[in-house]
């Protein structure tokens, strides 16, 4: 079995790790965190490895994973390099290292690259907000590869073998692919506070709001799932009703400038696709 080191061992790192540990995918060797408690901690989860305090101690293996957070990366990436011996790129014995950011790339291995390091990213688009809840759902969990042709086929068979759903992502795109997720999650909450507030301001009784948030949202899921984002486009844009929107982003723009600006470049976006869907549903299948 493969030899697993781990530097930066918290919500991502113990989960994968405890996953590959239990499955018989790698065998956990080193674990390095910010103290030997958390380190120790970690191992005690992922029920192997040995906590170490600093990177010189680390002992060799076939494969280390970086999971520290995503401002870390290159610094822990030179400083590791700096502690390790040179390797033949293309000897079997060559280590593969991975990070696990989705916004940036292998290129801040290249420290390790230049000791003849294989080198990739691996994202897993999943909020691991606990390591309790990520383990349970993890099974199915798409996982977005980047980086050379040897790190990218270990990589895939590891986590394909914790039911990770793998798929390539290039390089150059990786930011692009990150804001993608950020737009289908992150900006989810943001929309709801700023629909919350504008109840509020608008005098909807504050008791009222969290009737108004399960379903509205729960809705929103069910279309989105069942019909596809056009399909569930509703509200003004869906009837073109650009008259309807003016009126209303003056009215937000009173209330709050930033969201008026949001509605404004929300809706614009809104009309584009409510304006392809019906583009698509316009033309013939046969000519598609
Ligand atoms: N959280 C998510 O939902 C999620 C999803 C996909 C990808 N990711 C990516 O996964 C990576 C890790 O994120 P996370 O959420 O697991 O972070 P986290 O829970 O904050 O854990 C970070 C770990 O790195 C350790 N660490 C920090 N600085 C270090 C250093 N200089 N040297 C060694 N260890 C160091 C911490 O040590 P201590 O334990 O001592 O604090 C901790 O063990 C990031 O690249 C992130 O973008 C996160």
């Amino acid at each position: 079995m493969l030899t697993l080191n781990i530097i930066g061992a918290g919500r991502v790192g113990q989960t994968l790790g405890r996953l590959w540990q239990q499955r018989g995918v790698f065998a956990i060797e080193d674990v390095l965190t910010r103290s030997v408690g958390t380190a120790q901690g970690a191992c005690d989860y992922m029920g192997g490895g040995t906590a170490v305090v600093h990177l010189s101690a680390l002992r060799p293996a076939a494969v280390w994973m970086l999971a520290v957070p995503d401002a870390q990366i290159a610094a822990v990436a030179r400083a590791l390099a700096a502690t390790q011996p040179v390797h033949d790129h293309l000897a079997a014995s060559a280590p593969t290292i991975f990070h696990c950011s989705g916004a940036q790339g292998a290129n801040l291995l290249a420290p390790l690259v230049e000791k003849g390091w294989h080198a990739a990213s691996a994202h897993c688009i999943l909020s691991f907000a606990s390591t309790g809840a990520a383990l349970q759902q993890f099974p199915g969990t798409p996982c977005a590869l980047e980086g050379d042709a040897v790190a990218l086929a270990l990589l895939q068979e590891a986590f394909t073998a914790i039911e990770a759903r793998c798929f390539p992502v290039l390089s150059q795109d990786k930011l692009l692919y990150h804001a993608a997720a950020v737009f289908a999650t992150n900006f989810l909450p943001v929309l709801q506070g700023m629909a919350e507030d504008a109840w509020r301001a608008s005098g909807v009784p504050e008791d009222v709001l969290p009737g108004l948030r399960a379903s509205l949202l729960a809705n929103a899921v069910a279309n989105i799932t069942a019909l596809g984002p056009q399909g569930a486009l509703t509200g003004p844009a869906a009837r073109g009703d650009a008259e309807a929107i003016a009126t209303q982003a003056h009215a937000v723009r009173a209330w709050d400038a930033e969201a008026g600006a949001a509605y404004e470049a929300l809706s614009a976006l809104a009309l584009r696709m409510a304006k392809a869907s019906t583009e698509s549903k316009a033309t013939p299948a046969s000519s598609r």
